[in-house]
């Protein structure tokens, strides 16, 4: 996998939060590391166990090495101010890329999860890759309320222990009627790919 400039992989978007802060994302730069590091830190046990299903973490809260860089792989930050209040990633096993997210918990339910999933898919689809998985415990309500959101509940199955939900990509969303209006503005900065 040889990704190319495509520009959201080199930009930077800001959306609004339900509540009012205006988040920007972008993918990371090595200057991250050490955020990263601190939001999985930060984390509880349940929120990393659900992050990262059936495997522990990897070194993610080591800041030398959780933004490696990998071809095909990119991370997504969201920060308000100089606030890293969630993260995306996208790992390839091409021609599939894996996508999980992860939120600060004093800033879930007010859009940024779903708002980074939808970010990880269109940067997923702009490294070339055409299909997305995610993995998920069964038991992870929080997962399950944003996969409703994101229209992805009938691509998501139970596999015994995991849910899985595949996204062909491009993702076209099939929305819920009630979604409301996220204010992701066009890019405006470029930034560069990790
Ligand atoms: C799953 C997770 C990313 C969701 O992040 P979030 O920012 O809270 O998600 P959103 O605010 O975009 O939520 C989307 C919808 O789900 C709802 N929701 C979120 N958490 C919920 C919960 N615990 N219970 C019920 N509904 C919930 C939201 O209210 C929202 O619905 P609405 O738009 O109708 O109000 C977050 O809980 C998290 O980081 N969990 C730990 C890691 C994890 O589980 N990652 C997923 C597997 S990779």
């Amino acid at each position: 996998m040889h990704p190319g400039p495509f520009p959201s992989t080199r930009t930077v978007a800001h959306a609004a939060l339900r509540g009012g802060a205006v988040v920007a994302l972008r993918p990371a730069r090595a200057c991250d590391s050490a955020a990263v590091a601190e939001l999985h830190r930060r984390a509880t046990p349940g929120s990393l166990r659900d992050r990262y299903p059936g495997s522990p973490p990897p070194a993610l809260t080591d800041p030398e090495s959780c933004l490696g860089s990998v071809p095909g792989t990119c991370t997504i930050v969201a920060f308000t101010g100089f606030r890293l209040v969630g993260v995306a990633q996208v790992v390839g096993h091409s021609p599939v890329a894996d996508v999980g997210v992860l939120v600060r918990e004093d800033h879930r339910r007010r859009g940024l999860g779903a708002m980074l999933v939808r970010h990880a898919l269109h940067v997923a689809y702009e490294l070339g890759y055409r299909e997305a998985v995610s993995f998920g415990g069964p038991e992870n309500k929080a997962l399950r309320a944003m996969l409703h959101r994101l229209g992805l509940e009938g691509r998501t199955r139970y596999t015994g222990d995991l849910l899985v939900t595949r996204v062909p990509l491009p993702y076209e969303p099939e929305l819920p009627a009630s979604e409301p209006e996220v204010g992701v503005r066009p890019v405006v900065h470029r930034a560069a790919r990790i």
